[in-house]
């Protein structure tokens, strides 16, 4: 909005003052001053609607608008390829969120180093040029165009940019630089969002993409405005338990290509490896013969896997049970814990419950539902749950379990895998034809139907 202040001007000669005067001191006269809004040097320049403008932009017919497939970048990461929906959109601005040490710098500049025949500008405002020599060495450092440059002002910045003219530029990390423009210091809120603006412009004008580092606060939002998340084109979250060696790559913004895309990586000493087909990483564990394990048949945007779920129930040996869940929401749990009570008539009250998803993964999807409250039930009951089995379902307060999207691409992972049965929703089966499939598929309404399945 534009910043408006008041004047007030003589009539008779054009003096003006702060405040109304009944004698005009330049003139003499008397009673002439009037009020005046005036705006601000900055809004003035501002485009007047209906006045002649660049003739460049003008509004187009929309048929006659050709829509060529945007030029992406490859950038030799599988996963990272999928979840920017197919490579990186020249003259894109992607912002990478995620909480610090989790290890945003070493994707970015492993992806780099990867590169062949690009040339790249990396911009570290935390890291000094030896630290990323070092980095890049256990790496693997090889042949690559990449130029480093530790620098936080973004003047600077564009400066060198002009320079080396890169093909792909990248910020570590926006909460580190600043623009001579404004005042405040780095960080601050209206910092960030007047340097995104101006990488976001830098990109489109030039076409280079820009990926962009931004560190998440303990709310879990990207800290700086959310603002920001509106500026850029596409909004990837990196995340992972710092204990266990997975990190998922999610998709919440995209512009380019769809949302709710995961990729998957495994941290290891020498960078991150990709992890191409999850199940066979979530299930590597043999459990035969274990109770408390359940396989949920999950999916994460279009990819299907199959993961496990681990309950531990056991006496309480305080007042007041304690519940604990890893990569599940213990507020659902809880709300699983009532609907077995309830639906199912078992005890739990005077029981500890400890729920765990393998590898320490956040799964999103309501079809594990089904899993978890099978592995609460089998630690409980003590009675193992045939590995041959996988499930997936929504499970409803009374106690019914809803369809739930993708049956298919689940029925056929776990087909894949090698399960012998699937247990699924009721009438989810919607028009896919099932008979073609060797997995068993068995139907169910209610918990008690999958538990009789289950537990005879
Ligand atoms: P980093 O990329 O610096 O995190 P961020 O940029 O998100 O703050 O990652 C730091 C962590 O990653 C650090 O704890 C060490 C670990 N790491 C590895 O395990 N293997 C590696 O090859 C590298 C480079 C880092
Ligand atoms: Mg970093």
């Amino acid at each position: 909005m534009a910043k408006t202040k008041t004047v007030y001007v003589c009539t008779q000669c054009g003096a003006d003052s702060p405040k109304w005067q009944g004698k005009c001191p330049n003139c003499g006269e008397w009673n002439t001053y009037v009020e005046e809004i005036v705006t601000k040097e900055a809004s003035v320049k501002k485009v007047i609607p209906g006045l002649p403008r660049d003739e460049k932009v003008r509004p187009l017919l929309l048929r006659d608008i050709t829509a060529e497939e945007e030029e992406r970048l490859d950038l030799q990461d599988g996963e990272l390829n999928r979840v920017l929906g197919g490579g990186l959109v020249k003259g894109s601005l992607v912002l990478i969120g995620g909480e610090p040490g989790i290890g945003k710098s070493t994707l970015v500049l492993q992806t780099v180093l990867n590169l062949k025949k690009v040339k790249t500008l990396y911009v570290s405002g935390e890291e000094s040029s030896r630290q990323l020599k070092l980095r890049a060495e256990r790496l693997g450092d090889e042949d690559n165009d990449c130029y480093i440059l530790c620098e936080t002002n973004l003047e600077q910045i564009f400066t060198q940019a002009a320079n080396v003219q890169p093909d792909l530029m990248i910020i570590d990390s926006v909460q580190t630089i600043f623009t001579e423009q404004i005042e405040s210091s780095p960080g601050s809120v209206s910092q960030v969002r007047e340097c995104s603006a101006s990488i976001l412009k830098y990109a489109k004008e030039s076409g280079v993409p820009v990926l962009l580092i931004g560190h998440i606060n303990k709310e879990g939002s990207i800290a700086g405005p959310k603002v920001l998340e509106h500026i850029v084109d596409t909004v990837l979250q990196f995340e992972g338990d710092q204990q266990y060696m997975y990190r998922i790559l999610r998709s919440i913004k995209n512009r380019f290509g769809r949302t709710s895309e995961l990729g998957i990586y495994e941290m290891r000493r020498d960078g991150l490896r990709e992890v191409s087909n999850p199940s066979e990483l979530l299930l590597t564990q043999n459990h035969d013969g274990l109770s408390g394990v359940a396989i949920a048949a999950a999916t994460e945007g279009v990819r299907p896997f199959l993961i496990e779920t681990q309950a531990l129930v056991s006496s309480a040996v305080y007042g007041t049970p304690q519940r604990s869940a890893t990569g599940f929401d213990l507020r659902r749990m809880n709300m699983l814990l009532a609907v077995l009570e309830k639906r199912a008539g078992f005890k739990l009250i005077q029981k500890d419950v400890f729920l765990n998803i393998a590898g320490g993964l956040k799964v999103n999807d309501p079809a594990i539902d089904l899993a978890v409250i099978s592995a609460i039930l089998s630690s409980s009951l003590d009675i193992t749950i045939d590995p041959g089995i996988c499930l997936a379902g929504e499970v409803g307060l009374s106690g019914e379990i809803r369809p739930v999207n993708r049956i298919e691409q689940r029925i056929l992972e776990a087909e894949k895998l090698g399960f012998e049965t699937i247990v699924i929703p009721h009438n989810n089966l919607k028009g896919f034809d099932a008979s073609k499939c060797r997995i068993r598929i068995v139907q169910v309404k209610k918990v008690e139907e999958a538990f009789r399945q289950l537990f005879g």
